[in-house]
């Protein structure tokens, strides 16, 4: 019913690093030769938590997209746009709004934890409350079903399920359905009526996944029911009805593989990133004063690569023959510190060298970079007011 659809956003708070392309810019490169790939600058996202700079917001998002650009992110292959250029998200944001209870909202566990964890702003907002539904609209409105995000993103894509359920259930229902579901109900006996009810309030509250099965199972079991009636039965458990909004699935990317300069996650916050298109000079020295095990004082001390945040370099950019040089080398300390670096170093520069031409090419003709947003823009802008026009008539919304 549902094309098999892939939708990505990232938030454009700067210039995007190595950890970025081996996190997650390496999947959608993959992601694109497999689906039909939709991957957008999620400004109003950014706009959620960045109110207070709006001067810079502008620089980010073009630097952003000649970030994907460079990478290996084909417009011939994905649909690249921007959101805040689809208004459409807005409006199903808004519709979603009527049938989402705040307390889902308040229960999303970034809510309380961002806030916590940015606690020099003010994130008492109603755009941040709303953030998770504005996520959902975003999806929601490409009928995505696969969703590529990190696993911190994965509470988001299981509550746009239930958003999508709920929106489904109130308004994609058979003329009637509710009545004849009632009906059907009744004929299952006292007992089982009950029991139905009770794990159907379980499901639709919750989300309990036990009491989905367990209902189903229920039914199936139930004797003597009428063809139609079994299927309003299971239906009716989830809503049921015709399924206007499809439900999506997280696709998770796992970690990055890469760490950052002192071993920990790569992240601006921690400084200790290397840039996708900073300067070869840069990266050098910036390698060069990575720390190493610190039991390797001097040269003739010998170290291990486990202690080493030089070693999760070499994990990322070396084949089997060189880890073991390094293996070898570092426990006998017949290899320098530095020595070691000079192949991460290498193949850090080589990875980048495509990534700068093909940045070079956006940077000296930023027409090009426009024109393919625009692009990207209007064809999601289709597939958006498709969604749209069916959600205003599922709502009573479509006179004119
Ligand atoms: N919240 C996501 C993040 O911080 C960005 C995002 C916004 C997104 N809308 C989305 C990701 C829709 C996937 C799908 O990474
Ligand atoms: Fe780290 Fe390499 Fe030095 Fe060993 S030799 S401590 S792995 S940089």
């Amino acid at each position: 019913m549902f094309a098999n659809r892939v939708l990505s956003g990232m938030r454009p708070t700067g210039t995007l690093h190595l950890g970025h392309y081996h996190g997650v810019l390496r999947n959608w490169i993959k992601l694109q030769h497999e689906y039909e790939c939709l991957f957008f600058v999620a400004d109003w996202h950014a706009m959620t938590t960045h109110y207070d700079t709006p001067e810079v917001i502008e620089q980010y998002v073009w630097d952003m997209v000649i970030d994907w650009l460079a990478a290996g992110v084909d417009p011939a292959q994905a649909v690249l746009f921007i959101q805040s250029r689809v208004p459409e998200h807005a409006e199903l944001h808004l519709l979603l709004s009527m049938v989402t209870p705040l307390g889902w909202l308040e229960r999303v566990p970034t809510y309380k934890d961002q806030q916590e964890k940015l606690s020099d702003k003010d994130l008492s907002t109603y755009g941040f409350l709303g953030y998770p539904l504005l996520q959902s609209a975003d999806i929601l409105i490409y009928r995505a079903n696969q969703v590529p995000v990190g696993e911190d993103q994965v509470p988001h894509v299981e509550f746009t399920r239930e958003v999508a359920r709920r929106f489904n259930h109130v308004f994609g229902r058979e003329q009637g359905f509710e009545q004849k579901a009632e009906t059907a109900i009744k004929k299952l006996g006292a007992k089982r009526s009950r029991l139905y009810r009770q794990l159907r309030t379980r499901f639709m509250e919750k989300g309990d996944a036990g009491a989905l099965a367990a209902a189903r199972a229920l039914v199936e079991e139930a004797q003597n029911l009428p063809m139609g009636d079994r299927e309003r039965l299971f239906g009716y458990i989830e809503g049921g009805g015709k399924v206007i909004l499809a439900e999506p699935r997280a696709l998770l990317t796992g970690a990055s593989k890469m760490p950052g300069l002192d071993g920990q996650k790569m992240s601006k916050s921690y400084d200790n990133t290397l840039g996708l298109r900073e300067d070869g000079e840069s990266i050098t020295r910036k390698i060069r004063q990575m720390p190493t095990d610190p039991a390797r004082v001097k040269r003739s001390d010998p170290g291990d690569p486990a202690k080493c945040p030089v070693w999760q370099f070499h994990l990322v950019y070396s084949d089997e023959k060189r880890r073991q040089w390094v293996q070898q080398g570092c426990r006998s300390a017949g290899i320098g510190c530095l020595e070691c670096k000079q192949p991460v170093i290498e193949a850090v520069l080589e990875e980048q060298k495509p990534m700068r031409e093909r940045a070079g090419k956006y940077l000296e003709d930023p027409t090009l970079v426009r024109s393919i947003i625009a692009d990207g823009c209007e064809k999601a802008r289709k597939l958006a007011q498709d969604t749209l026009r069916e959600v205003r008539a599922a709502m009573g919304l479509d006179y004119s």
